[in-house]
């Protein structure tokens, strides 16, 4: 066996046959992932010192990044000592991450083609998470999926889900065709990384695309429940296709400086608002990233185009956080 060490000096011994992410959650460290497939780029990390060696694909990787040192954490076992260029999270420690019993307390047709799913967890038995974090939802026939929290964590302890129908998609036909209130489902959770840092910066870049929209909305709900003079200033760009995308209205969570940018990529003629893609929008409106910080949730594409150009344009690669529609396991 190996040992993990750190920028932040924590240390954890990595397994045979076992990816440095998985030896370092087995130590009960946790790094930052979503995906755990190779295919988000999250768990990304330099290797200072040490070898390592590929268990699966690192789809997400660059090849100048693969060059430079860059590995998965996901997707790699260590076959030495290792030094990574990277820290833990101790915010999630205190998480207990296990599968859990839920009622649908609610259904609500947003859109034609978007759903508001409210679980509930029976009373003894609630869920502890940040805001930003996602749960893998087990249905019928043990069908799993990935769905963002899209609430700050409540009194009552009711998880809220946007669920986008897919064409064809099994579980999607099960919540728009088969689901009722009260229907027992179970989820695990929590998951994902995705959460804001603290200290807060001054400044709080959030992007969005589709119902990438849940995870920012959490975060949003709970900066609201700062006092207002700990709030950062925060601007959501927030992007869809068509008008009939946009579900709900983001300015209404009351933040006390928060400015939204609704974009639309394939507007009707009609539309009077802004046009194009999230991560260009951003890039027009700013270009000094101090004591800033970028959260994104949605497309792997528009993920990966924001990150290369904002960190081209000055923001340190710290300071991008995402999570990715992508499959999980
Ligand atoms: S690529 Fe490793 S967590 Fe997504």
């Amino acid at each position: 066996m190996y040992e993990a060490s750190l920028i932040n000096g924590t240390c954890f011994t990595c397994k045979p046959d076992t990816s440095i992410l998985d030896s370092a959650n087995a130590s009960g460290i946790t790094l930052q992932h979503s995906c755990k497939t190779g295919q988000c780029g999250v768990c990304a990390s330099k290797v200072l010192d040490g070898n390592t060696k590929i268990l699966k694909a690192e789809i997400a990787l660059s090849s100048e990044q693969i060059i430079n040192g860059w590995i998965l954490t996901c997707c790699r076992e260590a076959i030495s000592d290792v030094a990574l260029d990277t820290e833990d999270l101790p915010d999630l420690s205190e998480l207990v991450v296990k599968t859990w019993p839920a009622r649908i307390d609610s259904i609500e047709h947003l859109t034609k083609s978007i759903l508001r799913v409210i679980l509930r967890t029976p009373p003894s038995n609630s869920l502890h998470f940040l805001a930003g974090q996602y749960v893998s939802v087990i249905g019928p026939n043990g069908l799993r999926r990935s769905y963002s929290i899209a609430n700050a964590p409540r009194n009552d302890g009711k998880i809220e889900l946007h669920i986008k129908r897919v064409a064809g998609g099994a579980f999607s036909e099960y919540w728009f065709e088969q689901a009722n209130a009260n229907d027992l489902l179970r989820f695990e959770g929590p998951l994902g990384t995705f959460f804001v840092r603290k200290p807060l910066p001054r400044k709080l870049l959030l992007l969005a695309t589709g119902t990438g929209l849940a995870p920012i909305k959490a975060i949003l709900e709970n900066i609201a429940s700062l006092p207002g003079n700990e709030q950062p200033e925060i601007e959501l760009y927030w992007g869809s296709r068509h008008a009939e995308d946009v579900y709900l209205d983001p300015s209404l969570i009351m933040c006390s400086s928060l400015k939204v940018h609704l974009l639309l990529s394939q507007p009707a003629e009609a539309w009077a608002g802004r046009k194009g893609y999230v991560q260009n929008a951003v890039l027009e409106d700013h270009s000094n990233f101090d004591d800033c910080a970028v959260y994104a949730c949605g497309s792997i594409k528009m993920i990966e185009s924001a990150k290369a150009a904002l960190i081209q344009s000055g923001l340190p690669s710290n300071k991008f956080h995402s999570d990715a529609f992508v499959s999980s396991n």
